[in-house]
Order: structure tokens, then sequence, then C-alpha cells
């Protein structure tokens, strides 16, 4: 399955190495304002950033002491990200490969994280129970899941063209062993046009034992 809902995987990667080597910078250098501000009040631990791209929230959250995995169906975004964290002295694990897949290895040998990212995965709306669901597998007991996403108010604005993948805050409302925090729609500009709409979560595995 690819996250992207349509073609294989490496039709997948394909589309997106060709979009990252055609220009310097397709995303934004900064990380996502609202997830620096929420991580901002953690004490850094390990985290996962699936469909990372160029890298910019891996980089960022590495520069705050966080022990990051970044994974991406593409080679020449994850070797922007490398070549970043080599000018930058920072240490980020990188994944070439579908972020189904590695949930699913992740969850089969119980590697829990403090931190999931989840930026602009603009998948289709049957499939988003089961990835975020699946995301959220992958925290540990008072770990936080943080979904960004473009907005249907975005149509026509910002993001992809098609309406079935963007998303709407029901999306976002009910994922397995979450409690919701935050879920709010957020304005541009920040990482949108100014007319764009993007709805961010941010969520907490509900178990006790928060060590942050
Ligand atoms: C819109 S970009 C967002 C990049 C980054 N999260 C950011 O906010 O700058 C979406 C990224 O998700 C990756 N992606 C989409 N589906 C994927 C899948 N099934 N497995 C791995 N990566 C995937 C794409 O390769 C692309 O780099």
């Amino acid at each position: 399955m690819t996250a992207e809902g349509h073609g294989d995987f490496e039709a997948l990667g394909q589309q997106w190495d060709e979009r990252y080597a055609a220009t310097d910078r397709v995303f934004r250098v900064v990380p996502n304002e609202i997830l620096a501000e929420l991580v901002s009040g953690l004490n850094p631990g390990t985290a996962v950033d699936l469909g990372a791209g160029e890298g910019r929230n891996s980089l960022w959250l590495a520069s705050q002491g966080w022990s990051v995995t970044a994974v991406d169906a593409s080679s020449v975004g994850l070797g922007k990200l490398i070549s970043n964290a080599n000018d930058l002295s920072l240490d980020v694990t990188t994944v070439v490969g579908d972020l189904w897949d590695f949930m699913e290895t992740s969850r089969a040998n119980g590697t829990l994280v403090d931190l999931v990212v989840l930026a602009y995965i603009q998948v289709i709306a049957s499939e988003r129970p089961s990835l975020l669901n699946a995301a959220a597998a992958l925290l540990r007991p008072g770990g936080h899941l943080f979904v960004v996403a473009h907005h249907m108010d975005s149509l026509g604005h910002a993001g992809p063209p098609d309406p079935e993948r963007l998303f709407v805050e029901e999306d976002l409302a009910r994922i397995e062993g979450l409690s919701t925090d935050r879920l709010e729609l957020l304005h541009g500009p920040s990482d949108l046009p100014e007319s764009g709409t993007d709805v961010f979560l941010w969520a907490k595995h509900g178990v006790d034992g928060d060590l942050h």
C-alpha cells in the first residue's frame, strides 16, 4: 500500500525523486511552526518522521536533541536531509522505504517512540483510519502524535488539487488509544499560502507512564 493510495511504491518514490531533484528546495527549510511550538514543551526523546521528505522537521527535532528516524519513499529527498544534517553536524537515521512497511516492522519488533510526526501525508479518506491508528501504535505510553494536513477548505488554494486527498477535522477526531490535546484549523501563511487552511492534531498516548 502507498500512503498516496495509487500506483506502486516504486512509482511513488520515482515521482517524489523527480520532484525533489528538480529544484533545490520543494518545501520550506524551517520546521512546521506548530510542531516546533508543541515539541518545545517536551523533553527530547525518540521520534519518527513518517514521509519526512527533505527533512525540515527531522532536522529541527535533531537540533533540539531528539533521536530521529526519518522515513520516506524518496532517496533524493532523504539525500538532501543527510547532506543538511552533515553540514549542521546533526545525526538523523534515514530509511528509504514505504512508511506502511516501516510501521508494520516497528510494531512487530515492539519498537516504540516518544513522538510520531505525519506532516502532509495526504492519503485518501478510506486510508486515514489505518494510517493514523498504525502511527499511534508506534507510541510508547505518554508519547505524542503530531499530524498536520491540508484541509478541505484549501481546495483550489493550497495542497493537492484532488479533494479526495484533503482532510477534515473528523478524520483526526478518533484515533485508537490516544487522547486529543489540540485539534484545530490553521490559516496561512505559515506552511501555507495566505489563502490556505491546514488542520493539525496533537494527541497523547492515553496510558499512564508519561515521562515528559
Ligand atoms: C508533501 S511531502 C511532505 C514532506 C515533509 N513531511 C514536510 O512536511 O516537509 C510528502 C512526503 O511523503 C512521502 N510519502 C508519501 N507516501 C509515502 C509512503 N507510502 N512511504 C514513504 N514515504 C511516503 C513522499 O515521498 C513525500 O516526500
